[in-house]
């Protein structure tokens, strides 16, 4: 357990693994000077030596935050992965401490989005399949199979952050856009929602597939799905490898059922740059095979840098867990004229009563209140009005059975 009030400039910062400079220009605007940037991973043994004085830490996916490195981060408050996946941290370990971790899971959609409509036009053109053969001397001048995007209808399954701007590329391009998702969305421009799956897949020259990986877009393309679509149509897969069945997707290539796919994700992807790319899709015609990179742009790494930094920086001045994957989330305005208590606690029964105590016994005026739990985890955010004395106030809370983390702000911290 651990007791923070600390100005800014004693707040230390340790930055891995190149994180970009958006993320450090973002922090001194911010008043956040005290920081180190390395540009690699440190392993174990060297996090464990490190760890110790720091207050906010900052990765990418090599470095792993393991429970014991956690264990040993007695002044961390908050870790940001400046990426998109969090596996690389015990999350559950963090949140047993009262410590949460942000990402940046949309920095990279628009990267995405350009992708889709670039695979759009290489497909439905034949483009890889003609260069391919160029390449090898080659001369296959012919129009066959060869069509314009215009006009075409584009089925987006998953109408999310990504599928809607793909609709909105597609659309400024003249294609028809129609989409499915199992929540009802809005749909942006002229889009149309259909009902199904199997409508969808019916009616659209290309489909491009923009969902998670769940239990129910497991093999959610499959043999059924692949012959439901139009004889000739095309298959975009961006999204998650397990969501297509690639044997399935084999057959439909070579009867020519399906004319052409473009793939960025597998169901099984090399774990590095040593490791053998294996699938029978290799070698396929007219089937654009690319290595995860969908979202890997300069653009990304940049939009990635400003917003974990960002909600870094809003945790530590205002308390504000919003975008936190494995904590209650609270969203809190600005504490002009209040000290704010933060308290960060295991959810059992009475710890809110204790906590009012501890501010009614000293005839302390709570000015406002915000309280967010989850079956574990209970958060609450307490502004108090006038003349506090916060380091008794917060040895109070401390002592509160539960209490996990305690911190408090001055007034107007920004
Ligand atoms: P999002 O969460 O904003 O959107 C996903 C949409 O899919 C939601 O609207 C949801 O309601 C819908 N959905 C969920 N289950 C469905 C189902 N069974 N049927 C129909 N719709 C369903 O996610 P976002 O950011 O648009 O990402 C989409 C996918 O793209 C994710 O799988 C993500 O991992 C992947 N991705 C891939 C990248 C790459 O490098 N290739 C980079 C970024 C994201």
């Amino acid at each position: 357990m651990t007791k923070l009030s600390l100005s800014k400039e004693k707040i230390s910062i340790l930055l891995l693994e190149g994180i970009h400079d958006n993320a450090i220009s973002e922090l001194a605007a911010r008043g956040y000077a005290t920081v180190e940037r390395l540009p690699h991973a440190l392993d174990e043994a060297q996090l464990l030596e490190r760890i110790g004085s720091v207050h906010m830490i900052g990765i990418r996916s090599r470095t792993n935050l393991t429970a014991k490195v956690l264990e040993a981060a007695q002044r961390l408050f908050c870790v940001g992965c400046f990426c998109i996946g969090t596996n690389q941290v015990d999350l559950k370990a963090a949140r047993k401490q009262g410590i949460p971790v942000f990402n940046a899971p949309y920095s990279n959609t628009r990267s995405v989005a350009e992708l889709v409509i670039g695979d759009v036009i290489m497909l439905m053109r034949g483009i890889f399949e003609k260069s391919n053969l160029v390449h090898g001397g080659g001369w296959m001048k012919s129009a066959k199979d060869s069509y314009e995007i215009r006009g075409k209808t584009l089925g987006i399954v998953g109408y999310g952050h990504i599928g809607t701007q793909v609709s909105i590329l597609a659309e400024s391009m003249g294609m028809k856009v129609v989409f499915y998702d199992i929540v009802r969305k809005l749909a942006l421009g002229n889009a149309q929602p259909v009902d199904s799956l199997d409508e969808l897949l019916a009616m659209s020259d290309v489909v491009t597939l923009h969902v998670p990986d769940t239990p129910q877009t497991r093999n959610m393309i499959g043999a059924e799905q692949l012959k439901t679509m139009k004889k000739g149509a095309h298959l975009i897969n961006l999204a998650r490898g397990k969501v297509v069945d690639i044997e399935a997707l084999v057959a439909a290539l070579e009867s020519k059922h399906v004319l052409g796919a473009a793939l960025d994700v597998f169901p099984k992807e090399p774990s590095g740059e040593g490791d053998e790319f294996v699938s029978p899709l290799r070698g396929m015609p007219n089937v654009i095979l690319t290595p995860h990179i969908g979202g890997s742009t300069m653009e990304a790494q940049a939009n990635i840098g400003t917003e974990v930094a960002q909600k870094l920086i809003e945790y530590s001045d205002n308390g504000s867990t919003i975008g936190a994957v494995n904590f209650p989330q609270v969203a809190l305005p600005v504490h002009d004229g209040a000290t704010r208590f933060l308290h960060l606690h295991r959810n059992v029964p009475g710890v809110l009563r204790k906590i009012n105590d501890v501010f009614s016994a000293r005839n302390l005026n709570i000015a406002a209140q915000y309280l967010q739990t989850d079956p574990e985890l209970g958060y609450v955010v307490i502004d108090a009005d006038g003349d506090v004395d916060e380091g008794e106030v917060l040895n109070d809370l401390k002592a509160i059975d539960g209490t996990l983390k305690t911190r408090f702000l001055y007034p107007g911290r920004r």
